[in-house]
């Protein structure tokens, strides 16, 4: 009968994936079994700490909806999101900077004409947003199909308020690039929020006396036949969370002046009464395969 030792144990479960057929998966579970034992050995890991890490699981996995998902929030906090990101843009090649997707990329992104007033009615200081997509030589991208996203001026996504199923989607839409590669659309100034914290990464941000803030940012996910997909936000400078985002996204090249302006007219003619905000951005994308990859989200019960 077979009886293992710390380290026999490692190598016999190591050994009991031996015959798993597909090489990549034989690896991920080889690195996976050898990194959790090396954590339980290095801890000393207690069975009240297993029982906890066992339900702090359970709830994460609980937590999560349609339009919510805790295990991405997970993630995004451990910096496991950004280093996924790292790792697969070693060679960015002059390629703007991607940052996390985060767990609000939810619901319906409706195709609008440029110019569309994506706010649906939600109260905030007026924002114009005009954007080019370029590849790497500069040359205009027409019909990319870009995804965007952001949080009202108190923090919240469309999906985290009440009589979002009733009301449908606000701060979200898709646009298409014009023949110049560019696309442009008016908003609401966006602030910093915290991530949701009534769950269990919330007790785990507040065990650990972090903050829970990101930094005010628009989402944008860019996708081009031909060219990878560029996931990204841009940040707004100035905002005070920018050296400490909880989901340690910021990259300088992402943070944008966005300008205070005056202007009885917004840069597409439309007539605006009152001070209003304009971002504007390049992003410029290496070739690739032209899929985003995305999470999948729980199914609606
Ligand atoms: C977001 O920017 O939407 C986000 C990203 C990571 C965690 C929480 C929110
Ligand atoms: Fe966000």
């Amino acid at each position: 009968m077979p009886q293992f030792d710390e380290a026999g144990l490692t190598e016999e479960v190591i050994r009991s994936f031996a015959k798993t057929s597909d090489p990549r998966l034989k690896t991920l579970l080889t690195e996976l079994v050898r990194t959790l034992h090396g954590y339980v050995q290095r801890t000393d890991l207690t069975f009240d700490e297993w029982n906890f890490a066992i339900d702090f699981l359970t709830r994460t996995g609980q937590k999560c909806t349609p339009t919510r998902q805790e295990f991405i929030l997970l993630s995004d906090v451990l910096g496991v999101s950004m280093l996924v990101d790292a790792v697969n843009h070693r060679e960015r090649q002059g390629a703007t900077e991607t940052t996390v997707l985060g767990p609000f990329y939810v619901g319906e992104h409706k195709p609008l004409p440029h110019g569309a007033d994506i706010s649906a009615g939600v109260a905030g200081e007026p924002m114009f947003v005009q954007a080019r997509v370029t590849d790497l030589a500069g040359k205009p991208v027409p019909g990319a199909r870009v995804d965007v996203w952001h949080a009202d001026g108190e923090g919240f996504y469309d999906s985290q308020k009440p009589g979002y199923e009733v009301h449908g989607p606000s701060l979200r839409a898709r646009f298409a690039t014009d023949a110049d590669g560019r696309l442009f659309f008016r908003t609401i100034l966006p602030c910093s929020y915290p991530i949701p914290v009534d769950g269990p990464v919330g007790e785990l941000i507040g065990a650990s006396n972090r903050h829970p803030m990101r930094p005010a940012h628009i989402h944008f996910l860019v996708e081009a036949p031909g060219l990878d997909a560029l996931i990204t936000h841009v940040f707004i400078e100035g905002d005070k969370y920018l050296d400490s985002d909880v989901v340690f996204g910021v990259k300088d090249e992402l943070v944008s002046k966005v300008e205070r302006r005056t202007d009885p007219t917004l840069p597409d003619g439309t007539p605006v009464s009152g001070p209003w905000h304009l971002m504007t951005y390049d992003f410029r994308l290496r070739p690739g395969s032209g899929v985003a990859p995305k999470p999948m989200m729980p199914a609606a019960e």
